[in-house]
């Protein structure tokens, strides 16, 4: 078949970010936060308040932890030992969409079903143990407001859920109503925190040197320690670890696709950032690019993150392994120079994702070292897209590299796996310990 080689090169194009534009969006994402600081209204930032500060590290005990937020839910019993050290005695998980038979977050789908399930997940983990009490820690990943560290309310789903009736809702009321309807009257939900912000507890119960959390997923988002906000009356329990919600971001330059993806998607205007780069919409975005080399513009084929992973995996000359996951999805053989030319549009959107990401993580050292110098630290980060997707390590290192020149060695990113759900139990513990 083969591309028109100047057609692929211009889409390319529009899918690189070079240097001084890294530092243009970084430098935009700092000013943001400090508008945001001031007042949320001036920033494209949400700057959310979470009520929960860093752990000390002595946060003990066995506590139910609901990780609610990606394509999967997972429910937890975890015992904290302290020190960073911890044991999951039992683990259920569930996927929130089952084609053909079920489906808890598409158009249509309702509140009480979605909470019904996450009660019958919890039910699960506490296998039958109906006497002993349970405290549950509620890892949340939507904006939501806080007035303190139990009461979130949902400001507006992303990640292209659409279920109805919990918008503008205290999560974990409907959460405790679905509990009681199931029977279960031993699990009390006690805090509600971003995944971000259960990333950085996690990561922060067994590092010191950890300020900054980050999801790199389905969704992506950040969350930083501020410690300007320290008014007693205001503060939560050991300090104010701010949701940045920064998959709202809008100081960037979308190109043509991602114009035209968010026309078509659930919450136009919303989430900028987060439709250029997390895995929910990359697939999405690759399979625009695709449609038009392949003279079929509009056409829809249904890339996932993992198809373009599975891409970028494929280091042979022919290129097999591109041509199966591509024929798959556009029904049509190509040949190893397509499948050439098919890796370096996948690397391009991936290239692309990992730099903005990046530019925000940096926008947030530079916000918090003021006029001072950077100190060493970790960005401690979770997702599959962090965890799995090729390319993405090592254009983080280099775009660390472009914007924070010789001090980029003072920082690096870490995985925090499973951080999601021992966050929500730290944040469970943090709440048992300040009673
Ligand atoms: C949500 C955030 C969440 C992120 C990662 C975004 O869509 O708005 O709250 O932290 O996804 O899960």
């Amino acid at each position: 078949m083969n591309f028109d080689k100047n057609l692929l090169q211009s889409i390319i194009k529009e899918f690189t970010i070079d240097t001084e534009e890294l530092k243009e969006i970084a430098a935009n994402f700092r000013q943001d936060l400090k508008l945001g600081l001031k007042d949320p209204k001036d920033s494209s930032l949400r700057m959310l308040k979470s009520y929960v500060g860093l752990p000390t590290g002595k946060e003990i005990g066995e506590y139910l932890a609901l990780d609610f937020g990606g394509t999967n839910v997972r429910v937890s019993r975890i015992n904290l030992q302290g020190a960073g050290k911890f044991e999951i005695i039992k683990r259920v998980a569930k996927p929130l969409i089952l084609p053909g038979s079920y489906d808890y977050v598409g158009v249509g789908s309702k509140f009480e079903d979605m909470f019904n399930f996450l009660a019958e997940l919890i039910g699960e983990a506490i296998e039958g143990e109906n006497e002993r009490q349970f405290y549950l820690g509620h890892t949340f990943s939507f904006p939501s407001s806080q007035t303190d560290i139990y009461d979130a309310k949902l400001i507006t789903w992303t990640k292209e859920f659409a279920t109805s009736g919990v918008e503008g809702e205290v999560v974990n009321d409907l959460l405790k109503d679905a509990l009681i309807r199931r029977g279960i009257k031993n699990v009390e939900p006690v805090s509600v925190i971003n995944d971000t912000v259960a990333v950085l507890l996690s990561a922060a119960y067994h590092r010191s040197d950890t300020f900054i959390g980050s999801i790199y997923a389905t969704g992506q988002n950040n969350c930083y320690i501020e410690s300007s906000i320290d008014d007693p009356k205001n503060v939560g329990i050991g300090g104010m670890i701010l949701n940045l919600e920064s998959g709202g971001f809008m100081k960037l330059t979308p190109n043509r696709f991602d114009k035209e993806f968010d026309e078509k998607s659930e919450k136009p205007g919303e989430q900028r950032l987060e439709k250029m780069v997390s895995g929910r919409y990359m697939g999405e975005l690759f399979g625009m690019a695709l449609s038009e080399l392949l003279n079929e513009k509009g056409k829809h084929y249904g890339f996932s993150s993992i198809d373009i992973s599975g891409i970028l995996m494929d280091n042979s000359v022919a290129g097999n392994r591109i041509a199966a996951i591509v024929k798959d999805k556009i029904e049509k053989e190509i040949d190893s120079e397509d499948a050439k030319a098919i890796k370096e549009l996948a690397t391009a959107i991936v290239e692309r994702s990992a730099r903005i990401v990046t530019a925000t993580y940096v926008g947030i050292i530079w916000q918090r070292a003021g006029s001072g110098e950077i100190s060493h630290q970790h960005i401690a980060v979770d997702g599959s897209v962090y965890e799995k997707m090729p390319l993405v390590k090592e254009n983080i290192d280099r775009a660390l590299s472009e914007l924070l020149e010789e001090e980029a060695a003072k920082v690096d990113t870490v995985l925090d796996t499973g951080g999601s759900g021992l966050g929500a139990a730290i944040s469970a513990a943090m709440v048992a310990n300040k009673e």
